[in-house]
């Protein structure tokens, strides 16, 4: 029977998945957008009136939360029948981002330099912490001050002002991406020339930026340590097409590390994950690049590395636990190290009930591949954790139930077809 809309929405919302046995993965999936990208080219939408056309933007609920909290300042989107995402910028805009919003995606802090840069002022509830650890927004701050902005704390909500900001050289004590990202989308509209210093390098810094430019924005040297913004007096709207998801491409090549197989990631781009097929490439996986995707083989039980995640080009945070995922039925112990947030290790539980052997010391894992994993009750803890328990399920015997699926419909789009679509046995299960 037909849920009907809302039925079809409390269905998603509450839903588990139900994971079997499965292997191996044969055929071809296409890579969607990337989250991370997406999000911010939709709050950089605020710096100038027009209409936007933002292609191979995923349908994932985190835009659809981005999609909220810029119609609450004014903004229209709308998803066009050929997908792309649509909005429109009028004359005004409401430098507001409510809490109600806010708290419901960390990405929401990134309208801040957007508003001070189009508007002069902002209002932005305070982010809080959330299932890896308390992410402050510190460095945002700072360097937006640095331009010239003022910030108080007023009742949870960061109120800041800029009548005017000015370019000016920036330090960042850590290549924070958002943080890179708030300063770029301030400094495009600031007087004179912004250097960032230590600036994030990451794939969606140099998109964002390629972004920016065809607004009118003068941006060198993104995706390189230092970034030089010349300030302009106006920018305009434009279309453009999300790079592809590079979190997604190794969620893939995860699961079939764990279940075997071959597959093809249409879309992937292998410059964007060149230290992931290499790790992966000493894991067992043979990855090849094609023309617009990957090929990618594996059979047999993945064997033990050692991994450390970085700052891109290092091995990025986000891709960890869904390596562990497969690392903890690897043929030998494997040590791996998180070194971007601390706090990310929350996970490690979920996979102890499936039969993992995972010692946590500080900010390391040493990881005992066992020869079996047996199908257990799991909670998804975030996006990622939530899509390695997928991939660890996939090879445990019996079944596994996954609770909490809503934090993977965050992040990934259709997740459940496209995985069922290599032929992995994978259901929503609706709530008892
Ligand atoms: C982005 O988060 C991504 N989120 C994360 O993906 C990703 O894990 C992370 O970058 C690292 O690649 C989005 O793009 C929406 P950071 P962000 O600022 O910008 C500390 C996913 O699942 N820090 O580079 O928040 C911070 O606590 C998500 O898709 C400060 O101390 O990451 C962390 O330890 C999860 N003060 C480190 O820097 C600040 O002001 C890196 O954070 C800012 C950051």
């Amino acid at each position: 029977m037909d849920p009907g809309p809302v039925g079809a929405a409390i269905l998603v919302v509450v839903s588990r998945l139900l994971v079997r046995r499965s292997g191996p993965l044969r055929g071809e999936v296409t890579i969607s957008g990337a989250k991370n990208s997406a999000l911010k080219l939709m709050a950089a939408c605020v710096l100038a009136e027009g209409r936007y056309v933002l292609r191979n933007v995923p349908d994932i609920s985190d835009v659809t939360h981005m999609s909220s909290l810029i119609e609450a300042m004014g903004l229209t989107t709308r998803r066009r029948e050929d997908r792309a995402l649509e909005i429109i910028r009028g004359p005004d805009v409401v430098p507001e981002a409510p809490y109600e919003l806010v708290e419901r995606f960390r990405a929401s802090s990134a309208v801040l330099g957007a508003l001070l840069a189009s508007v002069g002022e902002a209002r932005v509830a305070m982010p809080g912490g959330d299932d890896f650890g308390s992410r402050p927004i510190d460095m945002h701050l700072a360097s937006l001050e640095a331009l010239g902005a003022e910030f108080e704390l007023e009742h949870g909500v960061i109120v800041g002002r800029a009548p005017q900001l000015t370019g000016a050289e920036v330090v960042l004590e850590y290549p924070s991406v958002g943080a890179t990202e708030n300063l770029l989308m301030a400094a495009v509209r600031a007087k004179g020339r912004t250097t960032i210093r230590n600036a994030a390098r990451e794939p969606e810094i140099a998109d964002l930026a390629a972004f920016l430019n065809r607004m009118g924005a003068r941006i060198l040297g993104a995706g390189s340590p230092t970034i030089d913004v010349d300030g302009v007096d106006e920018l305009r709207a434009v279309e453009h097409t999300v790079i592809p998801d590079r979190i997604e491409v190794a969620t893939f090549l995860a699961a079939l590390a764990s279940a075997g197989g071959e597959i093809t990631l249409r879309g992937a781009r292998a410059d964007h994950v060149d230290l992931l097929i290499e790790k992966m490439g000493r894991m067992g996986v043979r990855i090849s690049p094609e023309q617009d995707g990957l090929w990618a083989m594996a059979s047999g039980r993945p064997k033990a590395v050692d991994i450390a995640t970085l700052p891109y080009p290092g091995l990025a945070t986000d891709y960890l636990p869904l390596l562990v995922a497969v690392l903890v039925l690897a043929d030998g112990t494997s040590y791996a190290t998180e070194n971007v947030f601390a706090g990310r290790f929350r996970y490690i539980g979920e996979l102890a009930r499936l039969g993992a052997q995972v010692r946590v010391d500080g900010h390391h894992l040493v990881i005992d591949g066992v020869g079996r994993l047996s199908g257990a009750p799991v909670r998804a803890v975030d996006i990622r954790a939530g899509a390695a328990m997928v991939i660890a399920a996939l090879r445990a015997d019996d079944q596994t139930m996954i609770y909490d699926a809503v934090h993977i419909d965050r992040g990934y789009e259709r997740f459940v077809e496209k995985l069922a679509g290599l032929g992995a046995d994978i259901e929503r299960v609706p709530p008892d």
